[in-house]
């Protein structure tokens, strides 16, 4: 077996390329129409290079660079539904033509020369928005030039930040909206996969947590009404989109303080998500709260990614901390989930997945005219083993 189709989530068997069995890592793997050549997912990364919300060279050569890294997909950054739903003025959007075209030639570059599938995270920030990039301090209030916000509730991110504005039925209507123009571009752009942001903290994200909702309407309380505004940003977006595109969300699995959001809860929330079409859910947690205090490590985050996958049928990625071959093998033969992204790592060594593929004993091909890069590349991994007294193979 090779592909697991969206929505379920089974136990993977090893595939085989030129007769030789595949690291399970490095096995094909597809939702709905479409396949990716490995498990391996550069993670989405603000840049904060925008402006206007217009992805520029920077995301050109960005992307470009981690798609030829060999991942079989990459995932841009978050991408805002409208200007008022940046998390900083750097970030991209995908709420008007301009923006659209703009990702247009970046997605046919990554697909002309690469096999990577480009995916994009498509979110709002809540009261996260009108910060500034992460270098000028988390989460920080722009200096000048602050644009006004909305939460489900009127609770600031921190005193420093702008009190939110408590949203209206109709708010949130027209931002499930946005979701879905957004998705529409999003497939005029030639993205191959879409993310939604559901977490760390976010507009959706905001809503799940009982720490953030204080709502006693319809959308605020019970999970189940908790639950109201994604699946409604869910279901616009899953209509707005052919059958073949997936449709994926992140999720903060827990808010890691004492009355929060917690795993259970995420099983509940990913088992309503797929039940409404999503088609994997990426198992992240925390952001939700400055008080937050995530006990983070290797791979801190895969149980939340294994649970989710056991008890909800849906299939996972598991991201946070994975920073060795054996890592992204151990996780998906574990079964904890489907497919593995890297973040901070992908950043230090963009080559991570072709590292990883020569540790794993089964080279990713190299793009043409780095092929005799890549004859070098072996025979200085040869000379290197020669050196250290062990046979060459
Ligand atoms: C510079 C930077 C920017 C990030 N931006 C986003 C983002 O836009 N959306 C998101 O969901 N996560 C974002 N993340 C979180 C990563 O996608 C990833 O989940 C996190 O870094 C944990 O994975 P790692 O341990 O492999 O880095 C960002 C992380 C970094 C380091």
């Amino acid at each position: 077996m090779l592909p697991v189709a969206g929505n379920t989530a089974s136990v993977v068997q090893p595939a085989s390329r030129n007769g030789d069995t595949l690291p399970l890592c490095l096995s094909p793997f597809s939702l709905r129409g479409v396949a990716f050549a490995n498990r391996l997912v550069v993670s989405p990364m603000a840049q904060y290079m925008c402006t206007d919300g217009m992805p520029g060279d920077w995301h050109a050569t960005h992307l470009g660079m981690h798609a030829l890294g060999g991942a079989g997909l990459v995932v841009a950054e978050m991408t805002c539904v409208s200007p008022e739903a940046r998390i900083t003025p750097g970030c991209p959007g995908l709420w008007n033509d301009a923006q659209t075209a703009a990702w247009r030639r970046i997605t046919d570059a990554v697909h002309a020369h690469t096999p990577a599938r480009i995916g994009v995270q498509i979110g709002h920030a809540g009261r996260k928005g009108s910060t500034r990039p992460l270098w000028e301090g988390f989460s920080k209030p722009l200096a000048e030039g602050n644009w006004p916000i909305l939460a489900p509730s009127p609770i600031p991110w921190s005193e420093a930040n702008q009190v939110p504005r408590e949203a209206t039925a109709e708010d949130l209507a027209a931002i499930a909206a946005q979701h879905a123009a957004a998705a529409r571009r999003a497939l005029l752009a030639g993205f191959d996969l879409i993310e939604l942001h559901f977490a760390h903290g976010y507009l959706v994200s905001s809503f799940l947590s009982p720490l953030s909702n204080r709502r006693v309407d319809g959308f605020g309380g019970s999970l189940a009404n908790r639950l109201r505004f994604p699946l409604m940003v869910l279901r616009a977006v899953r209509a707005s989109v052919p059958d073949a595109m997936p449709v994926t969300a992140r999720l903060s699995c827990s808010d890691w303080i004492e009355g929060g959001f917690t795993p259970d809860d995420a099983v509940q929330v990913a088992i309503a998500l797929r039940d409404a079409g999503c088609d994997l859910i990426v198992a992240s947690s925390g952001q939700t709260d400055p008080q937050s205090r995530p006990t983070a490590g290797a791979m801190w985050q895969v149980p939340f990614a294994g649970r989710i996958r056991a008890e909800a049928a849906v299939a996972t990625m598991a991201v946070g901390g994975v920073t060795e071959p054996s890592h992204a093998e151990g996780i998906v033969a574990e079964d904890a989930a489907d497919m593995v992204a890297v973040g901070r790592a992908a950043l230090y060594d963009p080559w991570w997945a072709r590292h990883w593929s020569h540790a794993l004993g089964a080279p990713l091909p190299w793009p043409l005219p780095y092929a005799y890069g890549g004859h070098f590349a072996r025979r200085h991994v040869l000379v290197h083993r020669h050196a250290e007294g062990r046979p060459r193979s």
